[in-house]
């Protein structure tokens, strides 16, 4: 959707813009730092790393100005930095981020390693450098920028920063409610997203929420020669196969009885502007190396992204998958499943029909198992307020024109926390691109982004506070 028409700013503080081009290798350097801190959340043997990063984080905010905390979670360190010196009656922002990364395999396709940051083509390549750890940097640096020439800020900030983004957040939530006084604040910002393309800055207006599961199919006590029993015994690889296919039916909807009870229509506003976004779906294919698409019929592929839940397998395993071939009927197989949220579908109904659907259609002779792993609401906002005024003007000055209103297929579980608990509107400003690699080897961030989005965050307070 077209923003809406807000006063032209036309340029960064020269101030800003000068201290933050004098600045920029150093930039650069600590955020390659930062990315070589292996701090994967799902890996225990990672563990240390992760901590390492939260370290090297609170580290960093200290040093400009911030007083900084790490908070001990049952999972991953929070970092809290909080800096409050801001005129009397100057509003509070805060600003999340996070400083864990997805698994970097499989490492044989990433082109360089992917701890091992590097520039090509005006991309920095590693692991975390869009998801998040550069995008959550251009917020640090922002500050900095404004603290080392102005002295103060134009408002008080808090930085949050967690650990554990990537499995799904579980110690946030708790940690935002037991703390919502010490994180009251007139606006939450977050970049962890991306814009609709390169150079069309973007605010997003929605989340898809998430509901994760492993089904696990036990048949026979243990694996089976395929000769000797095949035929004859049920085999859980195509129990698993059976039951994945009853989830959608032949129009591509999702065939969970009760599965759309929920779902709310999107305004038309909403759909209106997304039909005058520049998207092609020939494009899409390109990007995404296939040739035909799938999915609802009916639908526009944004319509299916932003706005339309989504059943997904996310990885199977079972029987043989070494070299050559190994006649074994497995007495094991399991399936992580995703399904992706719009609102106002809740992760707990949804676990709720989907174990009842599983159940309904198992076949005799194997015993399935669902259990839920980590979730998240959907979320979707109107965007009206202040800090959005604000942001389109920074991105309006930084970019040379004005953002675009996008809907998100990610899931950002804490984003309907923060709205609920601290009562705040939460801006989500991205500065990723299609085609970025989030979770995929070769994950990059355009450097040219990076340079923009350092100087529409410093100008953002500036706007906001005004
Ligand atoms: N940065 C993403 C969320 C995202 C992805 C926002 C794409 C906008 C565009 C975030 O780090 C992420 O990957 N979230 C997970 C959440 C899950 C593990 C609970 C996701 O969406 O899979
Ligand atoms: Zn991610």
């Amino acid at each position: 959707m077209p923003a809406p028409k807000v006063p032209k700013v036309s340029k960064v503080p020269a101030d800003l813009d000068a201290w933050l081009s004098k600045n920029d290798s150093r930039i650069f350097d600590e955020l390659n730092e930062f990315l070589r801190i292996p701090s994967v959340s799902a890996r225990s043997e990672h563990d240390a790393d992760t901590r390492r990063a939260a370290a090297w984080l609170h580290e960093k905010l200290a040093k400009i100005g911030f007083t900084a905390e790490t908070i001990p979670t049952a999972g991953h360190p929070l970092v809290l930095a909080e800096w409050r010196m801001a005129p009397p009656g100057a509003p509070t922002v805060l600003v999340y981020g996070h400083y864990d990364v997805q698994p970097p395999e499989p490492l044989e396709l990433w082109t360089s390693p992917a701890f091992d940051p590097q520039v090509r083509d005006g991309k920095l390549f590693a692991r975390g450098s869009v998801d998040d750890k550069g995008q959550l940097w251009i917020h640090v640096k922002a500050l900095e920028a404004q603290l080392a020439v102005r002295g103060t800020l134009p408002v008080n900030v808090i930085v949050l920063a967690e650990g554990e983004e990537e499995i799904g957040s579980e110690h946030l939530a708790p940690f935002v409610e037991q703390h919502a006084k010490r994180l009251a604040c007139d606006a939450v910002v977050i970049s962890d997203s991306s814009m609709f393309a390169p150079g069309i800055p973007s605010i997003l207006s929605s989340l898809r929420g998430l509901a994760y599961f492993e089904i696990t199919v036990r048949g026979p006590s243990s694996d089976l020669h395929s000769g000797m029993y095949g035929g004859a015994v049920v085999n859980p690889a195509l129990a698993l196969a059976h039951i994945l296919t009853t989830f959608h039916d032949k129009r591509g909807k999702i065939a969970i009885k009760g599965f759309y009870d929920r779902v709310r229509p999107f305004p038309a506003a909403v759909l209106k502007g997304m039909k005058k976004l520049p998207f092609s779906d020939a494009k899409f294919k390109k990007e995404v190396g296939v040739k035909a698409l799938g999915g609802e019929a009916g639908k526009t592929t944004l319509e299916k992204l932003w706005t339309r839940p989504a059943l997904d397998v996310n990885g199977m395993l079972s029987g043989y998958t070494g070299e050559g071939a190994k006649t074994v009927l497995p007495g094991l197989s399991m399936a992580k499943v995703s399904c992706r949220l719009v609102p106002d579908q809740d992760p707990a109904v949804i676990e709720r029909l989907l174990r009842a659907h599983v159940k309904k259609f198992a076949p005799a002779g194997v015993t399935v198992n669902v259990q839920a792993r980590h979730g998240g609401k959907p979320w979707a906002a109107e965007l009206d307020g202040k800090i959005f005024d604000a942001c389109r003007r920074a991105l309006g000055a930084a970019f040379g024109r004005q953002p675009v209103i996008v809907g998100e297929g990610g899931s950002i579980p804490v984003v309907g926390d923060f709205e609920r608990v601290l009562k705040a509107p939460v801006l989500l400003v991205g500065f990723g691109l299609p085609g970025e690699n989030a979770h995929a080897p070769d994950e990059w961030i355009s450097v040219d982004n990076v340079r923009r989005g350092l100087r529409a965050m410093a100008m953002l307070l500036d706007e906001y506070s005004a």
